[in-house]
């Protein structure tokens, strides 16, 4: 009988979790990125505008931005509902930034990297031939950033790569650091540990290392560097700590398993010695 169940059982338990599925599917798109798009009139009419006016739709589908539901009127101001209305100033419409406008233009939702920038050789030189930020990360086709944008062709332009390059490798150094550890973290989360207290001091170097390079000053560069690698170390030590204990409960349990087989293995004798039949 158990077995002829079974089938059934496990088409009941399939079909069930592909409805789930689609449920989720269908549910997605309806309440994300998709509606928005479709109802936002800046898309709608600049994606079928020819040249400079369509060419910013195109190059933004796919970015950073877009995935993170920032549309053209998250930057540009107006009003994304209201075709005859949607560039009036009186709806917010800012237009698009002047060269020396556009750190404050990105830093408005980038306040940190705003704040390091304006500090920076490369704020101060800002409008006498520094570069802004779509210098290096473009203005529509913005991607994740990483030190990859560090490299030769980006970066002389301007300057010599040198001071270009001791930032990158300094970088480059924590940054395997952290991915490392993030592994490690993983590793042992897996295993129930409870991972709470170096995810969170994971998070605080990760956000301190990131704001680091727009300053583009390489001592601070290095300074930090060491203060960001002390505080990767103490977590290393932490995980070692995690490590050890493993080890200890695996030997524990070994050595458990080993004294239940002893045991069993004296119980057997002695039940064997006073079975015996009396001679
Ligand atoms: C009905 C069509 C239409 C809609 C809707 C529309 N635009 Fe435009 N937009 C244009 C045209 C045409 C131009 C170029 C001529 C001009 O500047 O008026 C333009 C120009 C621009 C510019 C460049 C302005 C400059 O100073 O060079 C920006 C930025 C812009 N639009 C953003 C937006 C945003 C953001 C929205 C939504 C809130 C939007 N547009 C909605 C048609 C539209
Ligand atoms: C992350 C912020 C951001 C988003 C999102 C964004 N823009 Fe822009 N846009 C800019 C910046 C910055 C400039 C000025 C570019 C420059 O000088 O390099 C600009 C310039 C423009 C221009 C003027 C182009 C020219 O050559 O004169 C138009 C038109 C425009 N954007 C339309 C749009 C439309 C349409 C969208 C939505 C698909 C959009 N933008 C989304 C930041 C943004
Ligand atoms: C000289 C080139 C350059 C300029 C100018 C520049 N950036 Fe960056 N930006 C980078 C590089 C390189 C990284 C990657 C750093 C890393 O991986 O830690 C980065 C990282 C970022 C990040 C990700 C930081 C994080 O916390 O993960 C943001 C956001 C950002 N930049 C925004 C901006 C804004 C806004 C401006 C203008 C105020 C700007 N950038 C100016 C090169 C530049
Ligand atoms: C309306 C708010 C807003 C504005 C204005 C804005 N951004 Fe962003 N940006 C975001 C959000 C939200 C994300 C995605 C979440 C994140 O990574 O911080 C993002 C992500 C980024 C990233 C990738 C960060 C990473 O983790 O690697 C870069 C680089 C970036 N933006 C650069 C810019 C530049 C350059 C401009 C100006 C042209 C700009 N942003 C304007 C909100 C904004
Ligand atoms: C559009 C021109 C331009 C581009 C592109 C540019 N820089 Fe600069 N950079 C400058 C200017 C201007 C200065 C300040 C004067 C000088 O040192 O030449 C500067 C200075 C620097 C300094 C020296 C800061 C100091 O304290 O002396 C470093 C480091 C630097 N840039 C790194 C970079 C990196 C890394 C990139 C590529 C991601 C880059 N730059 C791309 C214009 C640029």
């Amino acid at each position: 009988m158990r077995q002829r169940n079974l089938p059934v059982q496990t088409t009941y338990w399939l079909m069930m979790i592909w409805l789930l599925a689609a449920m989720v599917l269908v549910a997605k798109p309806g309440q994300g990125a998709a509606a928005g798009t479709a109802e936002n009139v800046c898309i709608q009419c600049h994606g079928k505008l020819p040249g400079k006016y369509g060419e910013p739709v195109r190059l933004w589908q796919g970015s950073i931005h877009a995935e993170n539901g920032i549309a053209c009127n998250s930057c540009h101001g107006g009003d994304p509902r209201d075709a005859a209305n949607a560039m009036s100033p009186a709806r917010g419409f800012l237009g698009a930034p002047r060269e020396k406008d556009i750190p404050a233009f990105c830093g408005r939702c980038h306040v940190g990297v705003l704040k390091d920038y304006l500090t920076s050789q490369h704020g101060k030189a800002l409008g006498k031939g520094g570069p802004t930020c779509v210098t290096c990360h473009g203005n529509h086709r913005v991607s994740k950033a990483s030190l990859e944008l560090i490299n030769e062709k980006n970066c002389s332009r301007c300057h010599g790569f040198k001071q270009a390059e001791t930032i990158k490798v300094a970088m480059g150094a924590t940054e395997n650091r952290i991915l490392a550890i993030d592994a490690r973290i993983a590793g042992v989360k897996q295993k129930g540990v409870d991972t709470d207290r170096l995810e969170k001091g994971l998070f605080a170097v990760r956000n301190r290392f990131h704001s680091l390079f727009h300053t583009v000053d390489t001592a601070r560069v290095a300074t930090e560097s060491v203060l960001l690698q002390s505080e990767l170390q103490k977590l290393d030590d932490l995980l070692m700590g995690i490590d050890e204990v493993q080890r200890n409960r695996k030997l524990i349990g070994a050595f458990a398993v080993a004294g239940a087989l002893l045991a069993a293995l004296l119980a057997y004798l002695l039940r064997k010695t006073f079975d015996q039949p009396e001679t």
